[in-house]
């Protein structure tokens, strides 16, 4: 079915971590956005050329290594601003050259193409997603029937906690989630889905809900993540 969007989408999973990096394509002007450039930038710049894009910025969802090691190779090849929460570039404390600092609820614009920024603390201090039309990339925040490490320098699972809240309450059920990682063996799930199958978002107490992100997910849980129903996340 054709469709009326000013953008796509272009996914590449990539290195040892499952990594997902994302081009955002504006139809009007070429103009792309590559989101957390990682692993194999030429990989990233050849799907940009097939499709006659011109790199022209760069979106970090965090600061992790994971998700930040190409930058340079893309900055080397291409004029693009980086973008990333003020808050996160602070915490990163890398010498980063004139980044475009967002806050949170603010607009990138990429063409046509309008691009929001949401602040998520709670994996690192200043982590972002980012929802463009009906699709939200959500680095390591929300992953397919999962979330983010909080143990990690940084992280907060109760901020973690009132992330995914804030996420569920403003969030189309129909928003299609875009994780940073290939942890469940699928690239995308709706809100929908993960209301009925992600754990994390099972929990109506900011308590139970960190003992079970910081003390019993990794110890039971196998990977790839599978669905869990309501009331079935300590069996
Ligand atoms: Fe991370």
């Amino acid at each position: 079915m054709p469709t009326m969007q000013p953008f796509s989408i272009h996914t590449l999973e990539l290195g040892p971590m499952e990594n997902f990096v994302y081009l955002i394509h504006d139809h009007a002007t070429n103009r792309a956005a590559v989101v957390d450039p990682a692993w194999d930038v030429p990989e990233v710049l050849a799907l940009a050329e097939k499709h006659g894009m011109q790199i022209t910025d760069i979106l970090l969802t965090h600061s992790h290594h994971d998700h930040i090691n190409g930058i340079s190779e893309v900055l080397d090849r291409h004029d693009a601003q980086l973008h990333l929460m003020k808050s996160e570039a602070r915490f990163w404390d890398a010498c980063l050259d004139m980044p475009t600092l967002h806050h949170g609820g603010d607009t990138i614009s990429l063409g046509e193409t309008s691009i929001k920024t949401l602040l998520t603390p709670g994996h690192t201090p200043g982590s972002a997603c980012y929802h463009v039309g009906n699709d939200l990339i959500a680095g390591d925040t929300l992953f397919v029937f999962g979330c983010g490490r909080c143990d990690l320098r940084g992280g907060d699972p109760e901020q973690m906690y009132v992330t995914l809240k804030n996420m569920v309450d403003r969030l189309p059920a129909g928003t299609l989630v875009r994780p940073g990682h290939n942890y469940a063996g699928k690239t995308t799930v709706t809100m929908e889905e993960q209301l009925e199958g992600n754990p994390f978002l099972h929990f109506d107490n900011s308590d139970d809900f960190t003992h079970y992100r910081m003390h019993y997910h990794d110890k039971h849980r196998e990977s790839p993540y599978a669905p869990v129903r309501k009331g079935e996340e300590m069996k």
